[in-house]
């Protein structure tokens, strides 16, 4: 075994692809491999451990039956699929919910939906052909035509890309491009349409990234399960000759949180660092990083094309759950859910009962919302907001409590507990929403609310901050199923 190692690399931001090949081709990372890999790369065998024992999948054979039991999977069936798959696992999303209910074995997807090919994005605003030179344009014709466009980050967050590039220029190299292709919010499967059917769009953003921020090493970090994704990016960036690197994550949905990412990549357990300083000042081995979502990127040579001002915003939103086309479709921003559901993908196939209108942080929205534009502006007063544009569809005959519950179990599942308030807060509120659901109220209204307040605040990322976000808006929305809990 030691001599099979010794072909791997020694670096330590190889750590985690180290791990990673290891599983592929020796088998789940057991103690003694981990020793091993520690005493080649000679790093302390305790780190190392630390390390394997933070990523799910690391110790998981590769041909496991993963089964997906996200809230779209989960109102679809997915735990009679568990129950009748002997030896299955249960994963919190698999990122293929346009085909739930999901299940991987290794790299191969089965869902039991529309096949995914049918009705990919429509990103055919423009022909990759007439696309001019960009990556020669100047740093500053760039970011004044990416303010021009509105351009936000698609990733969740909807920071101002003209300001973060901006800013990344300011601090002196070198300087490093990372793209965010973790993608683990449930219901939101944009990027992987993007590298699947139009990675040539990713690898010119990325080549102007690159060019703009002057930096020579780039790198995507994307997760395990997009095998074809992984497949046809590598491809589009070798064609460009681009210096870029593609790392694999290993199952942790906390890992697409921008500096729980660089954490990563630097080979440690994939914690989110306290801010400031920002990536954009100091970032991966402490260098200047520019950190962009795929579509972000994917949007960028349309925008150098056509000018900012001329672009017309939209962005790509996943639509899943009870309709009748799911799937990935280009839009507006200030789409309404109404209008992506009936005018994309093909009408409810039920009667709706809630919406989640931008993945699991995003909120939780009632029928009566479906014509609000799905903008930070238009979702605000429903307590919600766009999020990664994770548009899932829930039947009115699957409980809103359910969901609720849900969502907060993957938020528990996948707290990286760093800190204490998204720590127990995530697992309190998760035993607060169960007991409601059997009419018992765990808790006094007074002290759930000391609880959201203390996440809200008190954690350190933005897990820890958004996972009350659709409890409070379902509070507003849905009074009636917590009178047992506010009356105490
Ligand atoms: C818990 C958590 C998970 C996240 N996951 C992702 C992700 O999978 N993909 C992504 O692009 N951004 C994710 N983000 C947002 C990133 O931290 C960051 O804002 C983004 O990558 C920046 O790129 P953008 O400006 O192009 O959106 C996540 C944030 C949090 C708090
Ligand atoms: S908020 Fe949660 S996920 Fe974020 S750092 Fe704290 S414990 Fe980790």
């Amino acid at each position: 075994m030691t001599a099979r190692l010794e072909q791997l690399p020694r670096d330590r931001t190889r750590l985690l692809d180290n791990l990673g090949w290891i599983r592929r081709n020796v088998g789940p990372v057991t103690p003694g491999l981990s020793d091993a890999l520690a005493d080649h790369m000679n790093i302390r065998r305790g780190e190392v451990a630390e390390v394997l024992s933070f990523y799910s999948y690391l110790r998981l054979p590769v041909d496991v039956v993963r089964v997906c039991t996200g809230p779209v999977c989960d109102c679809a069936g997915a735990r009679a699929v568990l129950d009748a798959t002997p030896g299955a696992v249960e994963v919190p999303c698999l990122g293929h919910c346009d085909l739930a209910p999901v299940t991987m074995r290794g790299d191969e997807v089965e869902g039991a939906g529309i096949h995914r090919t049918n009705h990919g994005p429509s990103i055919d605003l423009f022909g990759e052909d007439e696309l001019r030179e960009a990556a020669d344009l100047q740093p500053d014709v760039i970011v004044a035509e990416l303010e021009a466009s509105g351009l936000v980050g698609y990733g969740g967050a909807g920071f101002p890309t003209a300001r973060k590039w901006a800013t990344v220029r300011s601090f002196p190299g070198p300087r490093v491009v990372v793209v965010n292709a973790d993608e683990g919010e449930p219901g939101t499967i944009k990027d992987r349409y993007v590298m699947e059917l139009r990675p040539n769009l990713l690898a010119e953003g990325i080549e102007i990234a690159l060019r703009f921020a002057e930096a020579d090493e780039g790198y995507v970090y994307l997760r395990e399960e997009y095998g074809t994704a992984r497949e046809r990016v590598r491809e589009a960036l070798d064609r460009r000759g681009l210096p870029v690197t593609i790392v694999t994550g290993a199952g942790s949905y906390v890992c697409g949180e921008e500096s729980a990412m660089l954490e990563s990549m630097e080979g440690r357990r994939g914690m989110p660092r306290l801010r400031p300083p920002f990536p954009a000042e100091v970032g991966f081995l402490g260098r200047p990083t520019l950190i962009n979502n795929v579509e972000t990127l994917a949007h960028v040579p349309a925008i150098l094309h056509r000018g900012g001002a001329a672009w017309p915003r939209v962005r790509l939103w996943s639509v899943s759950g009870a309709v009748a086309k799911p799937g990935c479709y280009e839009a507006p921003v200030d789409v309404t859910a109404r209008q992506l559901i009936d005018d994309f993908a093909g009408g409810a196939t039920d009667e709706i009962g809630a919406v989640v209108p931008g993945g699991a942080a995003s909120g939780v929205i009632p029928p009566a919302a479906l014509d609000a534009p799905l903008t930070r502006e238009g979702l605000a007063p429903w307590g919600a907001g766009p999020g990664s544009a994770g548009l899932q569809v829930f039947p009115a005959s699957y409980p809103v409590l359910r969901l609720l519950r849900e969502t907060m179990r993957f938020f528990a599942e996948e707290s990286c507990q760093k800190c204490t308030p998204c720590r127990i807060g995530t697992r309190a509120l998760e035993h607060v929403l169960h007991e409601l659901e059997h009419d018992r109220p765990a808790m006094p209204g007074w002290q759930l609310e000391e609880w959201l307040v203390a996440m809200e605040q008190g954690s350190i990322c933005g897990l820890g901050q958004g996972a009350p976000v659709p409890l409070r808006g379902a509070m507003k929305h849905w009074p009636e199923l917590f009178t047992a809990l506010l009356a105490k």
